[in-house]
C-alpha cells in the first residue's frame, strides 16, 4: 500500500517521533502537519484541542493517508478517544512513558515534564493511577518550552533558565527517571543533562510509538511493498525556517512547504 503514513502535531516536535518511524520503515512514504499557528497546544481547553485534532485528521485523509501517528502527546491525551470512535482509520498516539519509569525506578520517585493539557487529561490521570501506585510522581508542566523551540530558540538562555527552574527542584526528590512528555522534548534532552547530570535516565517514547506503528501497519496489511525508499512531504502553516532546521540530521530526502491551513 503506497498511501502515506501521516503524522500530525501542534508544531515541529513531532518530527523527533516522525525521525524514528522513517528510519524503522524506510520505503513508507509519509506526510508530516506542523499545525505550528496554533502552538502550544498545551494551553488549551480539551474542546479546542478536539477541534484541532480533528481538522488536522481531516487534512491529512484528504491527503490519503492510511494510517495517521497523532505525534503529540497532548493531542493524544485529550483526543485520540474521539478520533477512534469517528474515523475508520487507524491511529496511534503517544502518552508519557510513565509506566516504565515507574517499573524500573530503583529509588521509588519519577520526574515528569509534559504540557498542562496532557498532566490534566484524564488519560493521563488513568494511567498515573495504574501505573504509580508505590512511586512519587513529581508533575511539572513546562510552560514556555514550546514556545521558545517554535521561535527557532533550540540552546537558547531562555530555555536554560526555564529548565532549571522546572528541574531542579525535582533533584531534592531523588528522581531516577525523567519522563519527557511532549514530543518537543527530546530536543532538548542535551540542555536537560547539562541541568539533571548523566545518572538520571532520560525516557521518551519515539521508539516505542515507531514500533508501535509498524505492528499496526503489518496487522491491517497496510505495508508499503515498495522497493525503494519512501517520499516525504512536510507542511507547516507558520515560516517554514525552524521546521527545516530541525530536520537539519536527516538523510534522506524531503520537501517542506509552507500551508495556508
Ligand atoms: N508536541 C506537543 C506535545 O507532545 C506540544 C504540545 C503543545 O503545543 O503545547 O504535547
Amino acid at each position: 500500500m503506497k498511501q502515506p503514513i501521516g503524522f500530525f502535531d501542534s508544531g515541529i516536535g513531532g518530527t523527533s517521533i516522525w525521525k524514528e518511524v522513517i528510519k524503522i520503515l524506510p520505503n513508507e512514504n509519509t506526510i508530516y502537519l506542523a499545525d505550528s499557528i496554533n502552538a502550544p497546544y498545551g494551553e488549551k481547553s480539551n474542546d479546542e484541542i478536539i477541534a484541532l485534532s480533528v481538522k488536522n485528521t481531516e487534512f491529512l485523509i484528504s491527503k490519503g493517508c492510511k494510517l495517521i501517528v497523532v505525534a503529540c502527546n497532548t493531542a493524544t491525551t485529550n483526543s485520540i478517544d474521539f478520533l477512534r470512535k469517528n474515523y475508520t482509520i487507524p491511529f496511534i498516539g503517544i502518552e508519557p512513558a510513565i509506566k516504565p519509569a515507574a517499573l524500573f525506578s530503583k529509588t521509588g520517585a519519577i520526574g515528569i515534564l509534559a504540557t498542562k493539557g496532557t498532566l490534566t487529561s484524564k488519560l493521563f490521570e488513568k494511567t498515573t493511577y495504574e501505573y504509580t501506585k508505590n512511586i512519587t510522581t513529581i508533575k511539572q508542566d513546562g510552560e514556555g518550552l514550546v514556545a521558545l523551540i517554535e521561535n527557532g530558540k533550540l540552546g537558547s538562555k531562555e530555555l536554560d533558565k526555564l529548565l532549571t527552574i522546572y528541574l531542579k527542584p525535582m533533584l531534592q526528590f531523588n528522581i531516577d527517571h525523567l519522563v519527557l512528555g511532549c514530543t518537543h522534548y527530546p530536543y532538548l534532552i542535551p540542555q536537560i543533562k547539562k541541568i539533571i547530570g548523566n545518572n538520571i535516565t532520560i525516557i521518551d517514547s519515539g521508539e516505542a510509538v515507531a514500533r508501535q506503528t509498524k505492528t499496526v501497519l503489518e496487522k491491517f496489511n497496510l505495508c508499503s511493498n515498495s522497493l525503494t525508499t519512501g517520499n516525504h512531504q512536510l507542511y507547516s502553516n507558520t515560516q517554514t525556517n525552524v521546521l527545516t532546521e530541525i530536520l537539519s540530521d536527516v538523510l534522506v530526502n524531503f520537501s517542506v512547504e509552507k500551508l495556508n491551513f
